[in-house]
């Protein structure tokens, strides 16, 4: 398992830092240039405009109250929530909490309250990252790069959100552990984007099922997502299951759906562009299995 510790005093947030807020036209976030990321360097001028989006103002379950204007103390920071069922704790040690909100801990991202995120401190998502090695059509070999690496591929599905390419992850629901969360949204996000008749599907997940039953731990930590705030982050576990010898998962063929919202099995490479920090998960995927990167 072993995996990789967030070095704090190395990370900083870019995407966490652009202009204008995703699903807004005009919420645009005060500018922080790259050295006033940390809060431990002084930045006085800095007046961050507020913003948390309606759909989390409308108090849906997966949202927290606005800990800034009532007075409930039940709220566990740093903790398990047992009456929220949820986990405040970050995977990174110990927030802050100033003004009675969590500070994010990675520094300054140019907006206060939640934005379109629910809770206020880390929020849990978990990551499946399932790899197959490339392979010739007729004579099933791997395939190699220029100089000789194996090419690995990996199951990516656009979001519909952005369209970006990303792992089919998800957020970690209420009481739910990591593993049960990679299973739901794996399912969720790639097998149901599938044009598969329902045998193929059962098949597909009888496969996926075993094959996750053992996992990789890739990365556990913060994530550079462009919905963080200075009061509200995410962060995730990212786990690699990998069909090594191309016996189970690797031998399906994914084809999307007529919409454009799409699953495929992506070529790995220092080209790809994906979503949050998901880039950065996959090439360190490559790098474990000695890929082509
Ligand atoms: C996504 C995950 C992602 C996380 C952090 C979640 O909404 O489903 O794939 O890692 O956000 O960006």
């Amino acid at each position: 398992m072993g995996g990789r510790a967030v070095r704090l005093t190395t990370m900083t947030h870019i995407k966490a830092r652009i202009e204008v807020y995703p699903r807004t036209d005009d919420v645009k976030r005060f500018k922080v240039p790259d050295e006033k990321v940390p809060w431990n360097v002084k930045y006085q001028e800095y007046e961050p405009p507020d913003y948390t989006a309606p759909s989390v103002l409308s108090k849906p379950p997966w949202a927290d109250p606005d800990v800034r204007t009532t007075n409930d103390t039940s709220i566990k920071w740093n903790d398990y929530d047992k009456a929220a069922n949820v986990n405040r704790r970050s995977h990174i040690g110990e927030y802050k909490i100033v003004d009675k909100t969590p500070r994010n801990p990675i520094g300054r991202t140019g907006l206060r309250g939640r934005g379109l995120l629910g809770r206020w401190g880390p929020n849990h998502a978990a990551d499946p990252i399932v790899t197959r090695w490339k392979r010739q059509n007729k004579t099933n070999e791997v395939v190699k790069d220029k100089d000789g690496q194996p090419v690995l591929q990996f199951i990516a599905v656009q979001r519909r959100d952005n369209k970006e390419w990303a792992l089919p992850g998800g957020m970690v629901d209420p009481g739910e552990s990591v593993t049960v969360t990679i299973r739901r949204e794996f399912s969720e996000e790639a097998l149901n984007k599938l044009e598969a008749s329902s045998t193929e599907k059962k098949k597909i997940e009888t496969a996926v099922n075993a094959l996750f039953s053992k996992g990789d731990e890739i990365y556990r930590g913060y994530v550079d997502d462009p919905r963080n705030t200075d009061n509200s982050w995410m962060e995730t576990i990212a786990m690699n299951f990998h069909d090594d010898h191309g016996k189970s998962v690797a031998n399906f063929k994914l084809h999307a759906g007529d919409d454009a919202v799409g699953v495929q099995w992506m070529d790995i490479s220092k080209t790809l562009k994906l979503y949050a920090s998901h880039e950065s998960f996959i090439k360190e995927t490559a790098q474990k299995h000695a890929a082509s990167w």
